[in-house]
Formats: structure tokens, sequence, C-alpha cells
């Protein structure tokens, strides 16, 4: 992977391939930035009209390179833009173009940053965005090719953020966080990326268990026969189509001292057919990444076990492949849940909510203070929120403005939905205690449906937060900012960053 470090040495004498700078909007035209005086100087002051002749306008994203020849020890100067002037001390803005610019320097060794985080009294909000947002712009998958090809460009592999003090301990400690939070973010983006094919409950179990018992953590994995034993009925009944049978992994970190709890679940339909309601071809390779909730919150424990906060952290992953098949659960089958609620299948492919279902359960057993899932639930969120935008629903409006605002800190936005109860009462069953969706396949509001479901495994007085991620966990369109093609690792960030604030405030 891609070192990280630090230096206080003047930009523009640096041993770099190419050294990244900002450059702000202003009515049309780049301005430097914060980070660019030394770069200006070195070029007898000529930056902003050097950029004006290069036409760079300092919108965000932009990605402008200067030849130095010789002003600077980097051959290469490299205009990211930030976007409107305001933007410049804004970290998702900074996050972004140290993304977008290490993306764009794929190919080259050594690359400095100069963003702004080495002013003084920047504080290191910048330095924390530009070193993760430099991490993030850096992934690549490459795992299936067979030849790499003549013009291939290999990741960055050394990245310098230039500060006021290298020595400064607070610096230090960003560096090492942003390493090990984007080591999990880059862990979770192959899992998702990684063909359904290599990655079927057993091996998607065995992988997470390796993983975090090298890290320390507490590991327990339930297979086919313990979820039998256990009573476990909607993993078993998603999982019974596939000839690779389901898992529960469980993960635990407990340090000393901790004051509070949190159990985190998360979606591990490692493929998704639909089952016997069966998705149309079109598009159903995607339904690789219905893992993604389930390799956020594996990544988030490995990431804990790096960070060590202060509150105990406990994972419960349902994993299982929804296949269509001979003895594949089927609409109309009544299955009992984990705890014994008892659901009416009305769709196979709302499998997700099944096995989250049974997890929920088995967590609030564990009596957490916070139960946090997430999870690709339905295309619903999609719809309503885009691409970019995970919906949040809940028990404790203290916790959901809690998640909104870890989000909104760390560049994964949410948005918070209601679980109203005329959709909750459109899913009491005839026969049952509760069908699994609304009757009639009403197709309004089904992340909120989605919402309605999963409440009903959640304890009496648990505060809980569920994070709908089936957009803005997989990017289908272009690469932007630190964004690639393919798994982005939302939520992760948005994830850490809540056990921080819950570990420091309660
Ligand atoms: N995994 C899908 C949801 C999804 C859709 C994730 C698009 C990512 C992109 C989920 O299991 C599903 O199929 N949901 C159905 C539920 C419906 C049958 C009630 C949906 O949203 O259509
Ligand atoms: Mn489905
Ligand atoms: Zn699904």
């Amino acid at each position: 992977m891609t070192t990280l470090s630090l230096s206080d040495s003047p930009a523009t004498t640096l041993a770099v391939d190419a050294l990244v700078i900002g450059v702000h909007a202003d009515d049309g035209r780049a301005v430097p930035g914060p980070g660019a005086a030394e770069v200006d100087a070195a070029l007898g002051g000529k930056l902003a009209a050097i950029l004006a002749s290069l036409g760079a306008s300092g919108s965000a994203g932009e990605i402008t390179k200067i030849a130095t020849l010789g002003a600077t020890t980097a051959p290469v100067v490299v205009a990211a833009g930030l976007g409107k002037p305001e933007k410049a001390a804004d970290p998702e803005a900074v996050r972004q173009a140290a993304g977008a610019a290490l993306r764009a320097l794929a190919g080259s060794a050594k690359v400095a940053l100069s963003l702004g985080s080495g002013s003084p009294g920047s504080g290191n909000g910048l330095l924390r965005a530009a070193a993760e947002g430099a991490l993030l712009g850096t992934y690549q998958f490459v795992t299936y090719k067979s030849d790499l090809g003549k013009s291939y460009k290999a990741p960055v592999a050394a990245i310098t953020l230039i500060v006021p003090d290298a020595k400064d301990k607070a610096a230090k400690a960003e560096v090492k966080r942003a390493s090990a939070l984007i080591a999990a973010v880059q862990q979770t983006r192959d899992w998702v990326n990684t063909p359904p094919n290599d990655l079927r409950p057993p091996a998607f179990a065995d992988q997470a268990g390796t993983a975090a018992t090298k890290a320390g953590l507490e590991v327990e994995i339930l297979d086919e026969k313990a979820l039998r034993k256990g009573g476990y009925g909607g993993i078993l009944a998603v999982g019974t189509g596939s000839a690779a049978a389901p898992r529960l992994v469980q993960i635990r970190y407990r340090p000393a001292g901790a004051k509070k709890h949190i159990a985190l679940v998360g979606k591990g339909i490692t493929f998704d057919t639909g089952g016997i309601s069966i998705k149309p071809a079109q598009g159903m390779a995607d339904m690789k990444s219905d893992m993604a909730g389930a390799a956020a919150v594996i990544s988030v424990m490995l990431a804990v076990a790096a960070l060590k906060p202060k509150v105990a952290v406990s994972a419960y992953v349902p994993m299982a492949e929804n296949m269509p098949s001979g003895s594949a659960y089927r609409p109309g089958d009544v299955v009992t849940m984990y705890g014994g609620k008892k659901v009416e299948v009305l769709n196979t492919d709302a499998e997700g909510r099944m096995i989250l279902g049974d997890a929920l359960a088995r967590a609030c057993e564990d009596s957490p203070d916070y139960l946090i899932d997430t999870a690709t639930l339905t295309g619903g969120q999609v719809v309503a929120l885009g691409h970019r935008i995970s919906g949040v629903m809940g028990t404790s409006d203290g916790l959901l403005g809690r998640v909104k605002d870890a989000g909104q800190r760390v560049g994964e936005p949410m948005w918070l939905m209601p679980i109203p109860d005329e959709v909750r009462a459109g899913m009491d069953s005839a026969i049952a205690d509760v069908m699994q969706i609304v009757a009639g396949f009403d197709r309004g509001g089904h992340m909120l449906q989605g919402g309605a479901f999963l409440r009903e495994f959640v304890g009496e007085g648990v505060e809980w937060a569920h994070i709908d991620i089936a957009g803005p966990s997989y990017n289908t369109s272009a690469p932007y900012g630190y964004i690639g093609k393919g798994g982005t690792g939302v939520p992760i960030r948005t994830l850490i960053e809540l056990i921080e604030d819950i570990a420091s405030n309660g």
C-alpha cells in the first residue's frame, strides 16, 4: 500500500515527481490557494498567469498540470480545483481535490501535497482531509487482470503531506489514523469488487475471520449447523437456495474501561439474483455489491482494532447468497425468525431484511447502548435520494442526528427518512406476525418499508439507526474525486467518526 509521511521542508525543494497545490474558482479563473505561495514565488509570481494561459477555472475536481522546468525540484506542479473560494477551508473540497490529483497522478512514484494543511493555524482538519483523500485516490482493483499491459499506471507509492511542523504529535497521529482508516476502506472496496463466484458466504466469512483474528479481535463464526441449532430462520431461509451455505460472523472489540457498547450489523448478500422472485438480467451483475454493508462493518472492526477507541464495539454480520433453485425459499413461505417472530414472505428479492432481522434480534440480546445497521437494502433508496446520499431511519432522534452529522463531517452525506405508521400497518399479515413487504407489491416508499420491517427486530428501548446505502456504496458511473468505479467504502468513515464521538461523549 501507498505510504504516507509528513514534511516541513519548503514545498519547492522536495524530491518528488509531482507537487499538488490547491486552486479555487474566482469568476471562472483559477486562483492559487493557501498552500501555493511558495510555488508562486518560485515561478516568479506568475502562477496565476500560467493557470490562466492553460484555461484553468479552479472548479471542483479540475486537474491542471504545469511543467516547472527547474523552478521547483518537482518537475510537475499539479493544480487541483477546490471550487468556490469559501471551499478552500472545506475538508470535503480538500479531500475530493486530493483524491482527484492522486488518481490523475497514477504512474508517478512520489507525490507531495500542499493543500492548505501547511498554513500555520489551519489546524489538523485539512491535514486529515488531504491524507484521507490522497490515500483514497490511489485505489485500484487489478486482481483479475492477467496482463496489465504497457500503458498500465501503478498507484502512487509514496505521499508526502506538507505541514508547519513534521514532528508535531497531533499531525503524526493524523497520519497513523488516516493510514489505518483508509486501509479499512480499501479492504471493503476489494471485497465489494471481488467477483461473486470468489466471495460466496463461506469464503467471505473465512476472510473476515482471518483478518479480524490477525487484528487481535474476538471472532465467532456460525456455520449452517450452528445457525440451525440457534434458530436463525431468516438467514437459513435466504441461504437455502444456494449450494454455498450461509454464515453469521460475530466480531468483538472489548477494551478495558469502556462505558458504552455499540452493536453494528451489516447486510452480507454475496450475490442477489432475487431468488424465485428473480431480478431482470440487466444490471444483475452489480448485485455482487449486495454485501457492501457487511464489508463495511467488518472493515470498521479492523479500523477499530487499530485506532483503539475507548468504547466496546460488536459486529453481527449475516452472509448468504440469494439464489433460485429447487431448495430456495419461496413467496408464500412463513419463516420463523431468530427470537420467534413469524414472517410471511411475499417476495424473495426482499432478502436483506430477512437476514438482518435475525442479526438485529441477536445483537439486541447483548443489550447494546447503540445499534446501527447498514445495508444495500432497497432500490427505493436510490429512487428517493440518488447515488450519493444514504437514507437513515431509526428509533432515536438523538442517534439519527449524530449519524447524519458524522456523515456530513466525513463527506458521506445522509438524509433522515421517516418510518410512517401506515407503512408498518400495510405489513400486517393475515396468517403470520408480519409481512415482509407491504401487500400488493406497493411501489411507494420502498426504503421506508425496509425500515419498518427491520424495526420489528429491534429490542424495546434500544437506540437504533438503519443506514440504507444501496446507491452510495457502489459507483456505477465515472470516477470523481476520491471515488473510483465500483465499491466506495461508504459508510465506513461515518461509522468510525460516530464511534469516536461516542467514545468521547457517550
Ligand atoms: N439488493 C437489493 C436492493 C438494491 C437495489 C441494492 C439496487 C442496490 C441497488 C434488494 O435486495 C432488493 O432487491 N430490494 C427490492 C425490495 C423489493 C422486492 C421489496 C427492491 O428494492 O426493489
Ligand atoms: Mn433483493
Ligand atoms: Zn439484496
